[in-house]
């Protein structure tokens, strides 16, 4: 199972340390959304999730609260990703053609954890070529960094030279479920193929 970007790769040293952290920090994501979905209840204490104030592709801010009255499928990552990001929005994309009427209730919502690449016209673009559904996300890094630490995400960049957009970014991978009301359900393997994904956000979504 790979819940780590695939450019942790390349990393070495501390940059993979951290990189093994985030993904045992996945790792017990799912470990806690198979005890609630066994359990029907949310541990005490995990808290997934949260307020955010970011940006969206027109330059716009958008909050959580813009989301409520939906399932949101949030996931983290940068459009310069050569391979894990647009790997899982496809899949996202795929999985909601075949969840049906359900997924209606569903906005996919990508959030850049890079900053400094992504802006706004950047994200628009990018995530348009998932489909009319997926809702790109930037912001400032401090905006990032807030909505990353409120969902448990690990990113750091890595550098590959020494130019300015020398680096890729090593990041977790995990789609967060949120409910309606803006709270945590489930995590979902980022690496599941479109049909498995269906079938678990089927049976989230009420
Ligand atoms: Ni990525």
């Amino acid at each position: 199972m790979s819940t780590a970007d695939d450019d942790t790769e390349k990393s070495s040293g501390p940059s993979r340390l951290f990189a093994l952290i985030g993904l045992f920090m996945a790792l017990l994501l799912i470990g806690a959304g198979g005890y609630i979905w066994f359990s029907g209840g949310t541990p005490a204490g995990l808290v997934v999730g949260g307020p955010f104030a970011l940006v969206g592709g027109d330059g716009k801010a958008v909050t959580d609260k813009d989301f409520r009255g939906k399932y949101m499928l949030v996931y983290f990552g940068y459009t310069y990703c050569p391979d894990v990001c647009p790997t899982t929005l496809n899949t996202v994309a795929d999985a909601l053609d075949k969840l049906g009427a359900k997924a209606d209730r569903v906005r996919p919502v990508f959030i850049s954890i890079d900053p400094k690449r992504d802006t706004p016209a950047v994200v628009r673009q990018f995530a348009s070529a998932f489909g009319p559904k997926l809702v790109g996300l930037t912001g400032s890094a401090e905006q990032i960094a807030a909505a990353a630490k409120a969902y448990r995400v690990y990113y750091t960049e890595h550098r590959t030279g020494t130019g300015p957009d020398d680096y890729t970014m090593d990041h977790s991978s995990v789609l967060y479920l949120m409910g309606p009301d803006g709270r945590f359900v489930a995590p979902i393997r980022a690496d599941l193929a479109p049909d498995q994904m269906a079938v678990s956000l089927a049976k989230l979504i009420s």
